[in-house]
């Protein structure tokens, strides 16, 4: 056969050569998953090392501007050489998964390292914090390198109802890398807008309720938030522990259920792990990255009311989205109703729960520092109250704070409010979760967020598509308590099938806004 002549053999090889001297000088950090970066790793075209210093360089360059990282560790570089370091002396197969990978984690993570944990407050800057988080200790075994943290919607969101999304006092006011003038959503804003522009691999979030649909949503990133206490809370400035969860934000699915996968399991300071944990599939979540497994699914599609607010192109592209669902092998089970919908969006029961739940989470969180200038929900108002200037109280006020502060633990009306929450998940979302037999609930953008929320149910946001003006926005696929592998498979294959994902172009409207941004917090 011809191809056994010397010849044709040179012809391979030379060609063998010039693909693979294509293929290592075509390698780029940027928009690298986890699984591209371990494989430059392994074939010596990328040190931890050398990854870490793009990282650092892209903050420096875009930072200053986007302000979606609040600090960067003085420690990543010896993290970096440690990984380094490993990857050389111990044998390939024995390195845990994100092994050598750097991870932003929002502000309110506490890290038992030279980072602050500050939820993006004065107020807490200088606090010592007891040990890292309970997901922190999850993630150093599994080999990752804790680059920073990333900024937020201060106290995640629950010190005023005035302040904007993706602002707090230290971090500045977060933009979105897609068209900087636009709501980068919150409260995990700096998570969500640090991996869209590529200043690391992969980040965490936490969600009270939408604290990390929302922000992926808006920045055209992939976010799952897991079943409330999956994954540990411990360690997590609060806001209550009925419906805080912790989980990844990325920019595929397969990066966020590596280190979903890295971050689940029994805490004893949490434990709500430990009832959670009959969740978590032996062999993890990655076996549910499969291809085809759109098919035979049960998808609802509940319309009303979030489609009401989606742009044009939105609504277009959810209608496409739908066929390409079905395509797939998808059973779409149109036209669902949400029981007491309107009830559910007012959020008056959650509020009445979640102000008195607050106070005591935080009081709870404050008094288990090591050392600290607030101990109490109360300092922190005084605080507020005395630096009014740094923590723009005169703008923003502290209502939500005020409100808290006025609860007296769960009374009677708290207890009205939480049997009343109960009762609309099980004869809303549940219900019509089991009578239609349902797989996943599909809805636009993030507003499903407040019935997972209430009920402590997962959802995982991918993206979907860019208005006129170049805004990203995603679709939500939410499921009871546990669901996790079936999401997983639907997000995943939806992904595949659709391939929505772009990098962001840092498009300007106001370019005066833009530089005075870039000039006050340098
Ligand atoms: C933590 O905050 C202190 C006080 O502002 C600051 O000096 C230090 O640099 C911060 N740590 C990091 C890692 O940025
Ligand atoms: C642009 O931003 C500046 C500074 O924030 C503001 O004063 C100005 O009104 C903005 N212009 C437009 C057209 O939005």
């Amino acid at each position: 056969m011809a191809i056994n002549t010397p010849l044709s053999f040179s012809l391979l090889s030379s060609l063998t050569f010039i693909l693979l001297t294509i293929s290592s000088h075509a390698f780029s950090i940027e928009e690298a998953s986890i699984c591209d970066l371990q494989l430059a790793f392994k074939q010596n075209q990328l040190t931890s090392r050398k990854l870490v210093e793009f990282y650092i360089g892209e903050i420096n360059r875009l930072n200053p501007i986007l302000k979606g990282v609040m600090e960067t560790s003085p420690d990543a570089l010896f993290q970096a050489d440690k990984a380094d370091y490993e990857r050389r002396i111990k044998a390939p197969g024995s390195l845990a998964g994100l092994h050598g990978i750097p991870i932003l984690l929002k502000d309110n993570i506490a890290t038992k390292d030279k980072l602050n944990t500050t939820a993006g407050s004065f107020a807490l800057l200088g606090s010592v914090v007891p040990r890292d988080a309970g997901i922190v200790v999850k993630l150093r075994k599994a080999g990752a390198i804790i680059l920073g943290k990333a900024s937020l919607n201060e106290w995640a969101g629950f010190m005023s109802v005035k302040a904007p999304n993706g602002f707090s006092a230290r971090g500045g006011q977060g933009e979105n890398p897609y068209l900087l003038s636009a709501n980068p959503c919150g409260s995990s804003s700096g998570s969500a807008i640090s991996v869209a522009a590529n200043l690391v691999t992969v980040s965490l979030g936490t969600e009270n309720d939408g604290s990390i649909l929302c922000p992926s949503n808006a920045n055209s990133v992939v976010g799952i938030k897991p079943t409330v206490g999956l994954t540990s809370r411990a360690g997590v400035i609060p806001i209550s522990l009925r419906q805080d969860t912790v989980g990844p934000i990325c920019r595929t699915v397969s990066d966020a259920v590596y280190v979903l996968d890295a971050i689940v399991g029994i805490d004893y300071h949490d434990h709500a792990t430990q009832e959670a944990a009959k969740y978590i599939p032996h062999g993890g979540y990655k076996q549910f990255l499969k291809r085809h497994a759109l098919k035979g699914k049960r998808l609802g599609i509940v319309r009303n009311p979030f489609l009401s607010s989606a742009s044009e192109s939105e609504s277009q592209a959810f209608e496409h989205h739908l066929q390409t669902l079905s395509q797939r092998g998808a059973v779409l089970v149109d036209r669902l109703e949400i029981a007491n919908m309107d009830t559910i969006s007012t959020g008056t029961a959650e509020g009445t729960a979640l102000l008195a739940e607050f106070k005591i989470s935080l009081n709870a969180y404050l008094k288990e520092l090591v050392a600290s200038p607030v101990r109490t929900l109360a300092d922190v108002i005084a605080f507020n109250q005395k630096f009014a200037d740094v923590e723009n109280i005169k703008e923003f006020g502290q209502d939500l704070f005020l409100a808290a502060q006025a609860t007296n633990g769960i009374g009677n009306r708290e207890n009205a409010a939480l049997s009343n929450l109960a009762k609309l998940t099980r004869d809303g979302f549940q219900k019509l979760m089991c009578d239609y037999n349902l797989d996943a609930l599909v809805t636009p953008g993030a507003g499903i967020a407040r019935v997972l929320a209430i009920g402590g149910f997962p959802g995982i946001n991918v993206p979907a598509g860019y208005d006129d003006s170049g805004v990203p926005f995603g679709i939500n696929f939410g499921g009871l308590k546990g669901s996790e592998p079936k999401l997983i498979e639907i997000a995943y294959g939806f992904e595949q099938a659709s391939k929505i994902r772009k990098p962001p172009t840092f498009k300007a409207l106001n370019f005066t806004r833009m530089l005075l941004s870039s000039l006050t917090d340098v």
